[in-house]
């Protein structure tokens, strides 16, 4: 099956009641990893290339992308292409350029003026290349002081910061955390509910690794569709690249330790899956 837009699986999830996850890819085993738990559990899924990953490349963006894309091209499930936490807009174009369906645009740290002024312009660039744009209002905690937990979203200004920028989504502040190792996390589900009654477009859920399956649960029922994951994959990676390296010190081939590493991953991706979409683990 070719690789879909993330429009469109966003649109399906919201529809359907559900949330749809994506997941970040930094190494081609992670893509792997998400597209093997997706076909697992027969889910659609977004494979999603942040800035920083872009970095870790030597700050190419095609490369990284292509992989990505010749791995959804192979799979049996929709799986789509999302630019994650772009703040260069030169990298955002080059990742347009690459063949990302969708975008998320983050000038969270400028002024409110700035940031509707900046993500309107974009937004519009975006819409002339059919791209689909998420942005972010203030900031979510976390890493770089954005989306940390004591940070919140105010639906009023949620609702003009979409008017004002023609967003078709809007990352969120309700206390999720991102680069959470614990899975500690409370959300404020009242407030995630006005968020969604006051903005017309679909609530994107940062920092989820570190939100408990059902207040994950919840947080859709609430009114969340698209759910991001990073940390909790690469805890997954890393654990499992741990623990052969200490069971096996002689080792020397990467496969030996990156296949239990995909493995662990795609465990990760495939029970998140199921929680995102509200299904029986
Ligand atoms: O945009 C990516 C996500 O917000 C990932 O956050 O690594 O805390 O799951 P996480
Ligand atoms: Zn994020």
């Amino acid at each position: 099956m070719p690789s879909v837009a993330t429009a469109e699986l966003v649109a399906a999830a919201r529809l359907s009641g559900q949330g749809v996850a994506a997941f970040n890819v930094i190494t081609l085993e992670h893509a792997e990893a998400i597209t093997a738990a997706a076909e697992r559990t027969g889910l659609p899924v977004v494979l999603q290339i942040s800035e920083n990953a872009v970095k870790f490349h030597g700050g190419r963006v095609e490369p990284v992308v292509a992989a990505a894309a010749a791995v959804a091209r192979c799979a049996s499930v929709p799986v789509s292409l999302h630019l994650d936490h772009v703040e260069d807009e030169e990298l955002l174009r080059a990742g347009v350029a690459a063949g990302v369906s969708s975008v998320m645009f983050d000038a969270s740290k400028l002024s409110y003026e700035d940031n509707v002024a900046a993500t309107a312009r974009i937004t519009s660039w975006a819409h002339g290349q059919g791209v689909w744009v998420e942005a972010e209002l203030g900031e979510v905690g976390g890493k770089d002081g954005a989306h940390a937990p004591g940070v919140r979203t105010d639906p009023a200004e949620a609702a003009a910061f979409t008017a004002a920028t023609g967003v078709d989504a809007l990352a969120v502040a309700v206390g999720s955390s991102h680069a959470m190792t614990e899975r500690t996390a409370s959300l404020d589900l009242e407030l995630i509910g006005r968020l969604r009654d006051a903005v017309p477009v679909p609530l994107v859920l940062h920092g989820s690794s570190g939100v408990p399956d059902e207040v994950l649960r919840r947080a859709v029922g609430a009114g969340m569709v698209k759910v991001n994951i990073g940390t909790a994959l690469n805890i997954a990676f890393t654990g499992a690249v741990r623990e052969h390296l200490a069971a096996d010190a002689a080792v020397v081939d990467p496969r030996r330790y990156l296949r239990p590493a995909r493995d662990a991953m795609t465990e990760a991706a495939a029970h998140l899956l199921t929680v995102v979409a509200g299904k029986e683990a």
